[in-house]
């Protein structure tokens, strides 16, 4: 069995993992230093201080990776990670760390996008999932539903036009004092409340399928404002279970609609706010509804981690694709995009 070795530093997360690969993929090992108690007092991701504690803690999290997966530096076929896209002072640390790693090895480097990497984490969840299926990235910094057309080409059938939901998620429990990360805050508020308390938008786009959050997000502000301006006790568990229904029904609707568009019988979730309860269920029972196979990892995978960049990177590796030693970190890139640096040449220096 041969062992990929993957670095993810995009966000606020350091992850390390250890994949086994042959005979199907096996994680080994999967270490996620996260660094929410350091952002938490300024109620989001501050990038200087992501880049920092990715610096301190990278070696650890990669010794504890080959420790735990008992596997030495020797046993290490390809290194991955994630070049793009991301906070660019975050993503650097676990870009130079790879290419150091793989240049002292001589093994070959493996540039993964870190949606890709979301997608193939139900490669992981699911090992009999093949393309073509339709899946739903839903993140802090992202909302895409993408057609995994083969195992490394993608085509983006809808997106975001401003925000990302589990920014919105984070911006409404930051307003209604819920804390940080938002996600399961709000979640966890919503199941006392009511989901139909509130009509907050769901936006529809004529002849498009893209998505729009930030008209909910305002919506919601306002609703909040008018209570405290009246002196009244805010609602918050009905706030938050109305939010969390109107972007739901909607991440759920555009999947569907979006398999029925592309004429494919597979969805799948992925990304951070796929661990949301409310999501996989609706998500699962519109699908059954339609006829369609379902598919999504369990939480775990579905935040950030770095078993599904060595899941993403198997693929490549498969094919021989590797990257460049003189890889960058690329803070904007729209998944599917080629771009020159991460172009996937061969080259001598990080060949075996
Ligand atoms: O994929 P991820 O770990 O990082 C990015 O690539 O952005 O996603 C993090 C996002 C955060 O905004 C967090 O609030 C959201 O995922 N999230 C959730 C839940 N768990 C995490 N959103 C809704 N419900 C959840 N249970
Ligand atoms: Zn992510």
């Amino acid at each position: 069995m041969g062992h990929i070795l993957a670095i993810e530093s995009s966000c606020d997360e350091t992850a390390a993992a250890v994949v086994g690969y042959g005979g199907g993929l096996r994680v080994k090992s999967n270490i996620i230093a996260s660094q929410i108690d350091a952002h938490k007092i300024y109620g989001g991701v501050v990038p200087e201080i992501a880049s920092r504690k990715h610096i301190e803690c990278i070696t650890q999290v990669t010794e504890q990776a080959l420790a735990q997966g008992g596997v030495g530096f020797g046993e290490i076929d390809a290194v991955a990670v994630t070049y793009a896209p991301g906070l660019v002072g975050a993503l650097l640390v676990g870009v130079n760390y790879a290419k150091s790693l793989a240049f002292a090895l001589k093994k070959p480097l493996i540039p993964v996008h870190h949606i890709e990497g979301h997608i193939c984490a139900n490669y992981i969840a699911s090992p009999g999932l093949r393309p073509p299926f339709v899946c739903l990235v839903a993140s802090g910094g992202h909302a895409t539903i993408a057609l995994a057309e083969d195992d490394t080409e993608y085509r983006v059938l809808a997106k975001t036009r401003d925000d990302a939901p589990g920014e919105a998620f984070d911006k409404i429990a930051r307003a209604l004092g819920l804390g940080y990360p938002g996600g399961p805050a709000v979640q966890e508020a919503a199941k006392n409340g009511r989901g139909d308390a509130f009509q907050f938008p769901r936006v529809q786009f004529d002849g498009s399928l893209d998505f729009s959050f930030s008209g909910v997000k305002t919506s919601v502000i306002n609703t909040l404002h008018n209570y405290k301006q009246k002196g009244e006790e805010v609602p918050v568990h009905d706030i938050a279970a109305s939010f969390q229904s109107a972007v739901v029904q909607v991440l759920a609707e555009r999947l569907i609609a979006c398999a029925k568009k592309a004429r494919v019988k597979r969805v799948a979730l992925a990304g951070g706010v796929a661990s949301n309860t409310m999501l996989r269920t609706l998500a699962e029972q519109r699908a059954k509804e339609e006829g369609l196979e379902f598919y999504c990892p369990p939480p775990v995978l579905c935040t950030d981690n770095a078993v599904m960049i060595a899941a993403r990177a198997f693929y490549d590796l498969r094919r021989g694709k590797y990257g460049k030693n003189d890889l960058n970190a690329v803070a904007a890139l729209s998944l599917g995009e080629r771009e020159a640096q991460a172009s996937h040449r061969e080259t001598t220096l990080c060949k075996p």
